[in-house]
């Protein structure tokens, strides 16, 4: 059966689950323009059953929830404790909304009882996505729906494409993980997606590319926002855990580094950045 390594499930539940909970408000406002347009794609509507995936602290859900109402349901699933208790801590008490530590991968769901499998950044950090997709197919209703956002390659976004570019030379070079390994970017080729669909079961396979711009650095002045980027580039996501393990003669030049890849960058009293992703959409077949 399909699951996650221990090392991965550790981290969510570690320094990456504790910094996302750190800047959840920024990231939510970052990436709410992305899982606006997968809901848009999910359409889900009054009465109806949502499984939210890789749900991190419940933005998208309680979202969703307000879309389907009482008479709905969402269930937002994620294997990180500390996201799921920021999302518990703020999810309104009469929302029919309801919240799980569990691998979405492996959890026992109920068969055949979801209107719609929704994520928002959350589907890309299986081991055997194929699996995954298969085992979470099975608590879709026949006819069901799945809507979920995805970053493309990292060659098209910015935000990490800076900074890693960045610092190279300056921090000693890690072993550059496969294009497929689990990971924010593993989804990128739109090939891989429709295949990984396709095998688990799914029809109807769409990918469209949605694009936006969004704050990666917010400030009074150009300057301030400059350092909030670069704030955000040590605090939060991939590059923070290699970051943090580096002397502070080494984290410093990179902070430099950093601070100049990100000046070419629009803005005025912020530093914004397009984000690429795939919207992606598909169904369980009817029977
Ligand atoms: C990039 S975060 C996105 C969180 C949230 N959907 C959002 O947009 O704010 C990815 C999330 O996927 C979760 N995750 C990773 N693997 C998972 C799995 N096998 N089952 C459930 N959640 C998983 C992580 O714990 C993390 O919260």
């Amino acid at each position: 059966m399909a699951e996650q390594t221990g090392d991965r499930v550790a981290d969510w539940n570690d320094q990456s689950g504790e910094r996302w909970v750190i800047h959840q408000a920024r990231l939510d406002a970052m990436l709410a323009v992305f899982g606006q347009a997968a809901i848009e794609a999910a359409a889900p509507t009054t009465g109806e059953r949502v499984l939210d995936v890789g749900c991190g602290a419940g933005e998208s859900s309680l979202t969703l929830a307000a879309l389907v109402g009482r008479k709905g349901q969402v269930l937002g699933v994620d294997i990180s404790e500390p996201m799921i208790a920021r999302a518990r801590a703020l999810a309104p008490q009469d929302m029919s909304v309801v919240f799980r530590v569990a691998d979405a991968s492996r959890a026992e769901l109920p068969d055949g009882a979801f209107d719609i499998l929704f994520s928002r950044f959350g589907v890309m950090f299986f081991d055997d996505p194929t699996g995954a997709f298969a085992h979470m197919r099975r608590a879709l209703k026949p006819g069901g729906r799945v809507a979920f956002v995805c970053w493309r390659g990292m060659a098209e976004n910015d935000w990490m494409r800076l900074p890693v570019g960045a610092i190279k030379g300056i921090v000693p070079p890690t072993p550059p993980a496969a294009p497929e390994a689990p990971g924010p970017f593993s989804f990128g080729d739109q090939g891989r997606v429709a295949r990984i669909l396709t095998a688990a079961g799914y029809t109807d396979v769409a990918i469209v590319p949605f694009d936006a711009s969004i704050p990666f650095g917010k400030g009074e002045t150009r300057d301030a926002a400059l350092d909030d980027a670069v704030n955000m580039t040590f605090g939060v996501g991939p590059l923070s855990r290699v970051l943090a393990d580096q002397p502070d003669d080494i984290r410093n030049r990179a902070s430099v580094a950093v601070r100049a890849g990100f000046a070419g960058c629009p803005g005025e009293r912020s530093v914004m950045i397009n984000g690429a992703t795939w919207i992606v959409t598909a169904r369980n077949p009817a029977s």
